[in-house]
């Protein structure tokens, strides 16, 4: 297939390139060749390169820096996957693309007081301008009559990028003692974890005899996480203990203490609650999710060359 991928620059779109590029003919632009702030250009460009399949990652995701620049968060995360989904429409292929935990507001609980995750029918409330943008992207795609497949994800780090878990274990080699959110919950998720499930189901459409029944069968909406939960402080403390077995670490791990979001104020609103439940991704393509522990660890071990 001739796939168009963007967002190779950043954690999910570098992971899956070479992945892709395996069994595929791949495009992928930079910036400096399409700006997806640039609606006539997306356009334009799609309309030239005839791809079999459009793979979306690329997004505005300086979700703190949205808060004030909200016209060019909404160009590239609310208008840009809209286009894609208008051209893909156009002629009659697919797009995947990639959403977030924060388009839901995080207040879900039990009758009881406890955390349960979201399904992907559950009420969606951004709180935030990143959130509202990503969620103006899924409707404007759904909206566009193409064939879809929109996976939200949570809390994505890789070895490479800008993430929670280098920046953790950057500081955790400066400093002897981190303070990390501790009432804030949801599911770390590696960007391998996404890029191997995305190419699984990739290949799947590959295999069918008719795209378009499979289309059909398959088009939806997707929570694309890893199993279970954790806190930021939690993951803090997965992280330096993983790093530690492994030798990351150039000294003693530091002290982590827990402290409530109440005292780590941010510009943008966070959800309390980011746990997605996964079920329907695992029927309906029959993979299997990876623990967020497990999934940090394959992150950490030594990449085969
Ligand atoms: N990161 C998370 O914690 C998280 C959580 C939930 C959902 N998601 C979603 O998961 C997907 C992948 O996220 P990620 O973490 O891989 O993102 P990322 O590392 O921040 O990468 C974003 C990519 O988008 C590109 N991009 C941004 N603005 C662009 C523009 N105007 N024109 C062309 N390219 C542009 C960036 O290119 P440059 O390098 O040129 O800037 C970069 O390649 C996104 O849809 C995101 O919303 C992420």
């Amino acid at each position: 297939m001739k796939i168009l991928l963007t967002g190779t620059t950043g954690q999910l779109g570098h992971t899956l390139l070479p992945l892709l590029s395996q069994h595929h003919e791949v495009i992928a632009p930079t910036r400096a060749e399409l700006d997806l702030s640039d609606a006539v250009a997306i356009a334009a460009f799609v309309g030239d390169c005839k791809p079999d399949l459009i793979i979306n990652p690329a997004a505005y995701t300086a979700v703190d820096k949205a808060e004030t620049e909200l016209a060019l968060a909404h160009a590239i995360n609310g208008v840009a996957p809209g286009v894609f989904a208008e051209q893909a429409k156009k002629l009659g292929i697919g797009l995947i693309h990639y959403s977030t935990d924060y388009v839901y507001d995080g207040s879900l609980r039990l009758a009881n007081g406890d955390l349960v995750s979201y399904t992907e029918d559950a009420a969606t409330n951004p709180l935030n301008v990143y959130g509202k943008t990503k969620l103006a992207g899924e409707q404007a795609i759904i909206t566009s009559g193409c064939q879809y497949l929109i996976f939200r994800t949570s809390w994505v780090y890789s070895t490479f990028g800008k993430n929670f878990l280098l920046t953790m274990l950057r500081l955790a080699n400066e400093r002897d003692e981190l303070r990390v959110v501790s009432d804030q919950w949801g599911a770390p998720t590696s960007a391998d974890s996404i890029a191997s499930t995305t190419v699984d189901i990739v290949g799947q459409l590959c295999q069918s005899n008719d795209a378009a029944q499979w289309w059909k069968a398959h088009q939806g909406i997707y929570h694309l996480t890893t199993k279970g939960r954790t806190s930021w402080c939690g993951f803090t403390e997965e992280i330096l203990r993983q790093a530690t077995v492994s030798g990351r670490l150039k000294k003693t791990a530091p002290i982590v203490t827990g402290i409530p979001a109440i005292d780590y104020p941010t510009p943008a609103q966070r959800p309390v609650n980011s746990c997605l439940d996964t079920t329907r991704l695992v029927h309906a393509f029959g993979i299997s999710v990876p623990t967020w522990e497990v999934a940090l660890a394959t992150c950490l071990a030594p990449k085969q060359k």
